[in-house]
């Protein structure tokens, strides 16, 4: 078991209040750009240390590897449109700007034109753009821009209690002794199939990171305040303390299914965890992808390569005639007896005001969501 990021060096690349007065070139950046931007510079991806080049680029789409072979799934890119691409020359240095304020800085080493079709098919598995992931990939800038990155302002942070760097959380897990530790990622709520598989891993590791995703997602997803909540009940309602830790994961939802859980893992490895879960469609949208597909992915590479290690769940619910949580590894009977809903269904039953059963979430989750998607639909 190895605790080492992924390529071997955790990147550091913060230079907070750094002078970027002598800079006068800038790129404007979205919601999806300045998370990528911090990401980076605090070691979340290690081991890249900026925006991916055309050679690094054209590598992960196409083999799943940075261009010196080391695993990366996703490709972390900066779009520009052409308008601003011409305003830009390589060896340029240039600020980093979401809404008025200069978040960072890059030293342009390259600027290409992606291919946006390819980069559909082979990261998404498809090209239609009612896929979120795709159609936002459509519509961000048609130009990528790459090169080294430097943050100089933290952005603000919604979550400050539970916002760490993978420094702290490597620091915390050494604090506590823990040598293996499962990383959980979720864009939703924690519901009993995901409390169950969190604590049947929690049954052969030292702790739990719950590690939800709380950058930005696609419109109908539960809101992160909503979510954050319900963690915070279900934790100090039905979890050892001493043996779970909540942190936020501010990247955005990229919706790629079996490409994201690599990519998902890799991140984790870089917080300090040893073990990754991934569930029933990890990361998926609709019906872009097979149930288990998001597993079947991690085949394609060794354990060495990746440095952490998956732990695969089947589809879990609650069986009323074992009168307990199972999958169908472990439960015999029929769908019948099998309670199962789809997020989409659970999200229309909460927003009308109905209960779904506590076989399915426990009450003080759904009491949060509840009263949460309430205060959204006034303030909406
Ligand atoms: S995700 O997009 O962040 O993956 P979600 O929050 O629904 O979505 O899932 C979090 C993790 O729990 C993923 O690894 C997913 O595969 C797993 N998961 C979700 N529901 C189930 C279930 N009923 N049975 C087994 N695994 C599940």
């Amino acid at each position: 078991m190895s605790l080492q990021p992924h390529g071997g060096k955790l990147v550091q690349a913060v230079n907070l209040g750094a002078s970027v007065t002598h800079i006068t070139k800038e790129i404007e950046l979205d919601n999806i750009a300045l998370s990528d931007l911090e990401l980076i510079a605090i070691g979340g991806y290690s081991p890249i240390e900026g925006f991916l080049n055309k050679a690094d680029y054209e590598s992960v789409v196409k083999n799943m590897r940075l261009s010196d072979g080391t695993v990366w799934s996703i490709p972390i890119t900066l779009p520009v449109t052409e308008q601003v691409k011409d305003t830009l020359v390589i060896g340029d240095e240039a600020k980093l700007v979401f809404e008025g304020e200069v978040y960072g800085t890059i030293e342009i080493s390259d600027i290409f034109k992606p291919n946006k079709e390819e980069e559909a098919v082979n990261v998404y598995r498809t090209d239609d753009q009612a896929h979120p992931g795709v159609k936002k990939m459509f519509e961000r800038g048609d130009f990528y821009v790459a090169g080294k990155i430097t943050l100089v302002k933290r952005a603000a942070q919604p979550f400050p209690d539970y916002y760490f760097d993978p420094k702290e959380t490597r620091q915390t897990f050494s604090d506590l002794n823990w040598k293996t530790i499962v990383g959980f990622q979720t864009r939703n709520p924690v519901h009993r199939a995901h409390e169950y598989i969190q604590k049947t891993a929690m049954e052969t590791v030292d702790g739990l990171l719950l590690n939800p995703l709380v950058g930005e997602t696609k419109s109908d997803d539960i809101p992160a305040d909503i979510r954050m909540e319900s963690y915070e009940v279900l934790l100090k309602n039905y979890y050892p303390s001493d043996r779970v830790r909540l942190a936020v994961f501010p990247a955005a939802m990229r919706y790629a299914g079996p490409r994201e859980a690599i990519f998902h893992a890799l991140v984790r490895k870089n917080y300090g965890c040893t073990h990754f879960i991934v569930g029933r469609d990890h990361a998926g949208v609709g019906d872009y992808y097979g149930t288990y597909d998001a597993q079947h992915i991690f085949s394609n590479f060794t354990s060495e390569e990746l440095g952490i290690t998956p732990m695969f769940f089947e589809h879990s619910f609650y069986c009323n005639k074992c009168e307990a949580m199972a999958s169908s590894k472990t439960c015999p009977h029929g769908a019948e007896d099998r309670v199962i809903l789809s997020g989409t269904k659970v999200r229309g039953m909460l927003r009308s005001g109905e209960i779904p059963p506590s076989t399915f979430s426990r009450k003080e989750v759904i009491e949060v969501l509840i009263a949460g998607l309430k205060q959204t639909a006034v303030t909406q």
